[in-house]
Order: C-alpha cells, then structure tokens, then sequence
C-alpha cells in the first residue's frame, strides 16, 4: 500500500504544492470546526480507502498499531468536540474491533504489542465513555478500559527498580528489560481518569502509586521534566535523558485530572504548575509554537513521533479543563501552535497533506499525505485544532443522558477517591458526578473564552 512513497512525495509538491492551503481563524468556532472536519475527514477517507480486506479498526504499514488507536481517540473527540457524528459509525466499530478479549490485546498484535500500545486503545476507549459514544454492539467502553487497568496492574512489576511497568509486555521482545515513562504515564493517566469516572478508589491509589514511582526512578524531575526511560538491567541507575511532548503531555493531563479530583490538592497543583512552566522547552523560541524539541531540529523524527504533538496538544487541553489555574497558560499555546499547524496544511478529501514542524512559516514544504506516511502530520493538526473546542464541548455536545456517561452516583461503593493520601479530601460526591457537572460548568465561560 505504501510502496510508492517516494515517487509519489517527490512529485507531487511541484504540481499541486501551494494550492488550497488550509486556513483557520483562531477566534472563530465555526471556522475551527470545519478546519478539523477537513483534517479528520481525510483522516477518515484514507481509512475507507484502504484495500478491500484490509483489517478493520487499522492502518498497516508504515504505521505502528498504537498509532490507529490514537487516531481514534481522536476522532472520538472530534465527534464530541465539533458535533458531526458523520463518522461515528465507522469510527465505534473500528475502535471495537481491536479489542481482541476485551483487553486490546488482539492475537494479531500480541507479538510485538508493549504495554504503551495497549493503554493508547485503553484510554481511546475511556474517551469514547466518557463521551457517551455510541457503541457498535452491547458492551460498555469503560470496561474495556477497567481490562486494561487489570492487565496492568498485574504487570506492575516490583522484582526490579521498585516497581513501574516495562516496555514491552512479553519477556522475548526487545525493550523488555526498558522502563519507559509512557508506559507508566499512560498507566497513571488510565488509572487517573477510571478514578474520575467510576469514583472508585482503587484507581486514584494506583494514579499517586505510578506517578510516585516516575519521580523515584527520575523519569520525572523535580523540574518537572519527564524523561524517555530507564533500564531493569542497571537497577534503573542511568535515564535515558530524551524529552518528548507526548508522554510529558500526559502526565501533565493526569497531575491535572488527580488536581481536580482531589479538589485542589497542594501535591497535585504543585505539580500542574510545574508542568505548565516545564513546556517551554517544547516551544520553538521565536513563535511558541509547540515544537518535537528532540528531532526536529536535525529531522530525524520517525512515523510515530511525528505525531506525538497533537497527543500531547490534546493532554494540554483537557489539563486545562480539570486545572483552570492553567488554562490560560495552555491555551495559549494551544493558539499560536493551531493556526501554524493547519496553515502547513494543503489540499482536500483523502489528498489533505500536513507538514511535520509546525513553526516553519514554510511547514508546508514537507507536507505529505497520510497515504505516504503522513498520519501522524495530519492527526497532529487535527489534535491541535480541535483542542481549540475544548473549553466548549458540553455546549455543543448532545449529552445523550441514556448512554454511558453518566454513571450512577452510587457506582462507586468506596466512596471518594483519595487521592495523595492523607492530605486529600473529596467531597461526598463521587468523581463521577463532578466530572459530569464540571463539564456543563466549564462550558458556558469556556465558549466567551474562546470566542474572546
Ligand atoms: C489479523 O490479520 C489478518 C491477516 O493480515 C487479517 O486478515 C485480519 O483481518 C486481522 N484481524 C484483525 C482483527 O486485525
Ligand atoms: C531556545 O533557546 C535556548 C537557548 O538558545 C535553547 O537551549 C533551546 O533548546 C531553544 N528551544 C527550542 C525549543 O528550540
Ligand atoms: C528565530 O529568529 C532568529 C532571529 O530573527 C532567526 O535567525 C532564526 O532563524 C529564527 N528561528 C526560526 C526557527 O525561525
Ligand atoms: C439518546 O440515545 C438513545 C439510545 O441510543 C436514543 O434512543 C435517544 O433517541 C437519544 N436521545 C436523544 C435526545 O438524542
Ligand atoms: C474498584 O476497582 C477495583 C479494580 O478494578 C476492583 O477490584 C473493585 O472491585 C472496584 N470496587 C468497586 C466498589 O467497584
Ligand atoms: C475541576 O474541573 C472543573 C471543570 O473544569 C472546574 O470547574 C473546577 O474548578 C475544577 N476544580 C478545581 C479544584 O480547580
């Protein structure tokens, strides 16, 4: 499918380069929406593009599988965030169909499937509850998020540094003995998120176990850097000291959901300051924009963390609805990296290319399709954009109440979650319930704050 890469790249920028840049007004909802239609409807055409037979719920080559279920995180997102459920369907049934046993642990990827893959489907799934999604058959999104959880919990591996959770699932991969912080970041977002939705305490105990174990290994700093990993093998005495924005984005995303759920806990707002003064070093110096500080410079990013921005776009914006202390400073970029990510955009239906670095005024240079390898460029524009609608969604949202979002108060039988331990107190309502009426409450002020 992605032979012709390189003919086909090497071409095309000379006969259609320039024509039909995609353009968006910041200020505008309207013109945010159908900037992320575009984005997500190519995202979407290249999918039924694909050849007949192909997989379900899949991109293939040169695309990892963690990748298509990023993708549909996303575009569960978009349903919610702009309201066109025109992909709904395809997207539900996509999403489900790599459940495999309920877990995302499908027999066709289990051979090279790390524990980052399965929490990238986990925490697709967990969106879609949240998000009432619609569903393509009986089943409840967030329980395939709860089998997850389970696995990895289970996995939780003490034997070596304390704790923390590998790379890769299965001992004859390579990178088993690696710790890396998405692993466990994503770990700790899951476990922060389920805590927000279910009001259950196990999770949020889980959350502060995950993020203290990153701080004692120093794959989190002090500063609030987060670092790309660590290996069983010497004990994790030495860090592998690259940053990335995708797992830095979620912890920041997490930090900022316990923030919340502990009612304004003194740990957690530390630590949401912290990562919201720690993003600089991922903002180019001139513009602000959002830059993959580690690879751009000298391009060398790969397929996957070509995409790793928008993920991280995406944490930054939800960070900002559970922490408004920083939505300010999150917005802002959020702003300025948007409309340089969609003006390196070009062209129309499945043919949407997107250039990878988004503070070039040029970016559009290496713009390329998602049908030459250009996912990750395209999603990332889409994340950033649509990230814009955060502050937003529940105005223009259907809140269906009969699906699944909103779970029953009573849901959790513990009660509150704790949070940090003895510091937290949780009022009597459950997470659950002050997820729902956050969301409404945010969404009046939010909309003025957009449009502002
Ligand atoms: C598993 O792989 C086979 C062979 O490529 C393919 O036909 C099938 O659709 C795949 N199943 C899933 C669930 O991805
Ligand atoms: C910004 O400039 C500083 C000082 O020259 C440099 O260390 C840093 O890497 C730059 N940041 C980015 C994102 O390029
Ligand atoms: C930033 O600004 C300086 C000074 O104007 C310029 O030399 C440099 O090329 C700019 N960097 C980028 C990435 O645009
Ligand atoms: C909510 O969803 C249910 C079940 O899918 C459907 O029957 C009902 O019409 C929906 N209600 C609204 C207001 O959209
Ligand atoms: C809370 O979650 C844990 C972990 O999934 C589960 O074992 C436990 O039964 C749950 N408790 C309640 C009250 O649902
Ligand atoms: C929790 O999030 C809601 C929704 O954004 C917000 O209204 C509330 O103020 C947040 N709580 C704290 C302690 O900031």
């Amino acid at each position: 499918m992605f032979a012709h890469a390189c003919t086909l790249s090497l071409a095309l920028p000379f006969l259609f380069g320039a024509a039909g840049a995609i353009s968006v007004d910041i200020g505008s909802a309207d013109s945010i929406k159908s900037a992320a239609k575009t984005l997500a409807g190519a995202i979407v055409d290249s999918y039924n593009d694909l050849p007949k037979g192909s997989p379900i719920g899949m991109f293939e080559d040169p695309y990892f599988w963690w990748e298509s279920g990023a993708m549909w995180s996303g575009l569960v997102e978009y349903s919610h965030l702009t309201g066109d459920s025109q992909f709904d369907a395809v997207v539900a049934k996509a999403l489900w169909a790599q459940t495999g046993d309920g877990d995302f642990l499908p027999p066709n990827q289990t051979k090279s499937e790390g524990n980052g893959d399965q929490s990238v489907w986990a925490l697709a799934a967990l969106t879609a509850a949240e998000n009432g999604f619609t569903k393509p058959e009986a089943g409840a999104w967030v329980d395939l998020a709860k089998n997850v959880f389970e696995d990895q919990a289970l996995r939780w591996d003490e034997t070596t540094c304390g704790g923390g959770l590998r790379w890769q699932i299965f001992t004859f991969n390579t990178g088993y003995t690696y710790k890396d912080s998405i692993s466990t970041g994503n770990f700790f977002l899951l476990s922060a998120r389920l805590a927000q939705f279910t009001g259950n305490k196990t999770y949020s105990e889980w959350a502060d176990k995950s993020f203290k174990w990153l701080q004692d290994v120093k794959l989190l700093t002090d500063e609030y850097a987060v670092f790309d990993g660590t290996d069983s093998t010497t004990k994790c005495s030495s860090v592998n000291h690259i940053q990335w924005t995708y797992p830095f984005g979620v912890l920041a995303e997490g930090a900022a959901v316990m923030y919340n759920l502990t009612n304004g806990d003194d740990t957690w707002k530390t630590a949401v300051s912290g990562f919201a003064s720690h993003v600089e070093v991922f903002q180019e110096n001139n513009t602000s924009v959002l830059t993959e500080v580690a690879c751009e410079k000298n391009n060398k990013c790969d397929i996957d963390q070509k995409a790793f921005k928008g993920l991280a776009a995406r944490s930054f914006a939800r960070a900002a609805i559970s922490a408004p202390f920083v939505a300010d400073q999150f917005q802002k970029i959020l702003k300025v990296s948007a409309k340089a990510a969609v003006e390196g955009c070009s062209g129309d239906a499945k043919d949407v290319k997107c250039g990878a670095k988004w503070y070039f005024e040029s970016s559009n240079e290496d713009a390329i399709s998602i049908e030459d390898g250009g996912l990750g460029e395209v999603l990332g524009a889409l994340e950033v954009v649509q990230a814009l609608l955060y502050p937003q969604a529940k105005a223009i949202s259907t809140g269906n109440s009969t699906t699944e979002n909103t779970p029953s108060p009573t849901a959790s039988g513990t009660g509150a979650p704790s949070g940090t331990g003895s510091a937290a107190q949780v009022s009597g309502t459950s997470a659950a319930d002050k997820m729902n009426a956050a969301w409404s409450s945010v969404a009046f002020a939010g909309l003025l704050a957009i449009l502002a």
